[in-house]
This record gives structure tokens, sequence and C-alpha cells, in this order.
């Protein structure tokens, strides 16, 4: 089920993707290319998943949640190219090609980051890409720009890069996974409740909750897989965060806690959803994957 879910959202959102990669200048061709490389090669799109699956849980339907989909893999792509720069994970390998610095230069991944960060606010900003009143578009680019920034991913990576080689106890942990992963993830599933247009006070809570949990399990399996997937289904670096001795739940708890955790946040958040039957189907199927996945 979460696979033809996954596949017909996976479509969607790339076809609202590649229209934003329009022929540009030959001056900025390279430009352009990086970006379009960085967000076209084959990501798994869990984040415009959760958009799609909070939208349908409240009733909306997946034609509103086009524009905000797009904006949050637009600052999850934008994270990854800047992740893997030297200057913060050094990794060449990601979704199975070249790091984008390595692909093209340092310089045109930091500007490709920063370009796609800036086009996520202006498709969320966009009436024609992003169908809401004009009420709704500024609480979704405030929504975003606070799960991207400082109180979200930004300060997770900052916090990120300021714990390597040291050790972190388990509430440290939690609160740099939390804002590293787990603010972008809340994000979407609040962007995809706005987009249905119909999110009461209630609902909106309930998702944060499943949100919390999910956003939390994801990098917890992230962390997992680090340790016990391979280089080639991982699509990136098998070991890295033993490598660069970074704090990671494996290293905290040990590896079968660390899976236990993760499945009790999966069972948290799909207790959350319960009273939302079968609309939160896709919610629910998302939450078992985002343990049960290998890459
Ligand atoms: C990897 O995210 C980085 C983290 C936040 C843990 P994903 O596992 O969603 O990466 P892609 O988009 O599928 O490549
Ligand atoms: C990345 O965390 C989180 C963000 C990009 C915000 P990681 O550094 O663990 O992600 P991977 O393992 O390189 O994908
Ligand atoms: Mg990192
Ligand atoms: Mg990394
Ligand atoms: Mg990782």
């Amino acid at each position: 089920m979460i696979k033809a879910y996954q596949a017909h959202c996976q479509a969607r959102v790339d076809d609202a993707l590649k229209s934003l990669f329009d022929s540009p200048a030959p001056d900025l061709a390279r430009l352009h290319d990086a970006m379009r490389y960085s967000v076209m090669n084959g990501g798994k799109r869990v984040r415009p998943l959760l958009v799609y699956g909070a939208c349908e849980a409240l009733g909306g339907v997946a034609e509103q949640a086009d524009g905000a989909a797009s904006a949050v893999e637009l600052i999850h792509a934008y994270s990854l190219v800047h992740d893997d720069l030297p200057a913060m994970d050094d990794d060449d390998l990601r979704r199975g090609q070249p790091t984008t610095h390595k692909a093209f230069d340092e310089a045109t991944a930091i500007l490709a980051g920063d370009g796609l960060q800036a086009l996520a606010f202006a498709v969320l900003a966009d009436p024609l890409r992003n169908p809401q009143s004009a009420e709704t578009r500024l609480e979704m680019v405030r929504c975003l720009a606070h799960a991207a920034g400082p109180a979200g991913m930004v300060g997770g990576q900052a916090i990120d890069l300021g714990s390597v080689a040291r050790r972190l106890d388990q509430h440290a942990l939690e609160r740099m996974h939390r804002h590293k992963t787990g603010a972008l993830i809340e994000g979407s599933v609040r962007l995809g409740a706005l987009a249905s247009g119909r999110a009461t006070t209630a609902d909106l809570a309930d998702l944060n909750v499943y949100a919390q949990a999910v956003g939390l399990a994801f990098q917890v399996q992230d962390d997992i897989i680090d340790v016990e997937s391979d280089t080639e289904t991982l699509g990136k670096r098998q070991g890295a965060d033993v490598a660069r001795d970074k704090p990671t739940y494996p290293a905290l708890l040990g590896l079968s806690e660390a899976k236990a955790y993760a499945l009790e946040l999966r069972d948290q958040a799909i207790t959350a959803v319960e009273r939302f039957g079968h609309a939160a189907e896709p919610l629910r199927a998302l939450a078992r994957y985002i343990v049960e996945r290998r890459h």
C-alpha cells in the first residue's frame, strides 16, 4: 500500500518540482543544473508524503498540497547539499550519486543550496503554485521559516557540528535530533494540514503529536541504518557517523535499544492519529515505513 501511495505522491511532487527548473540564461545554466541535480535525483520524498498524508487525513485533496510538498522538498534538498559540504559532513555520495559539490564545485553547491531555499519560500507565497488564501499562505511561510531556521533545522545542524567527538546524554541527543530532522518533519505535517483548509486547533495538536514522534523516529532510524545498512542500499557512505565520531542513538543506547526506541515512537505516532480513521491510513503507513526502511 505504502509503495503505491509513495509512487503516486512522488510522481505528483516530481512534476511540480520539475516545472520550477526552466531554461535560464546561458550564464546561469551551471547554477540551475546544480539545483536540478540536487532535487531531481531520486530522494524518497518522505516529507512531501507527509504533507499529502496530513492533507488527506483532514479530508483535503492532493491538488491543494502540491505547493507545500514542493516547498518542503526544496528545503530538504538544500539542507542535504549543505550537510554534505567539506565544512560540514564532508560526504562524497548522496542518493547513489556524487554529492553536489563533487559533481560541480563547492561554490556552486553553496549557491545551489541558497537558491533552493529561496525557491521554497517563493513557491509557498505564489498563489498559482500554492492556491490558498493570502492569510493561509502567510501562515505557511511562517511555519516553514520556523521549521527550517535557527529554531529548527539550521539550529539542529549547528548543535550537530558542535557535538562532534562529544558524548551527549539522551536529553541532549534528542534535542539535537528534534531540531535537525524533527522540525522539518513537523513542519511538513503542519503544512499539509494547513493546505487542507480544514484544520482545527485540535487537529493540529493531534497531528503534531504524530509528527514529533515520527520526526524523532526518522533520525533514530537514519542513525541505525548508518550502522546496519550498506553503501549501495543507502546511496550514501555507510558508517559515516562512526567515522566522524558523531553522537547517535546506536552509539548512546546500543543498537537493539535504539531499534526498540524507534518502534516505540512509531506506536506513539500511530496512536496519535487514531481518531482520524481511514483517512489517516497513509500517515500510519508512513510511520511504519519510516522505522522499517533500509535507506
Ligand atoms: C536524510 O534524509 C537526511 C536526514 C534528515 C536524516 P532522507 O533519508 O529523507 O534522504 P532522501 O531525501 O531520501 O535522500
Ligand atoms: C542531516 O543529518 C540532517 C539535515 C540535513 C538537516 P545527517 O547528516 O545524519 O544526514 P545524512 O546521514 O548525511 O543523510
Ligand atoms: Mg549531518
Ligand atoms: Mg550528513
Ligand atoms: Mg545520518
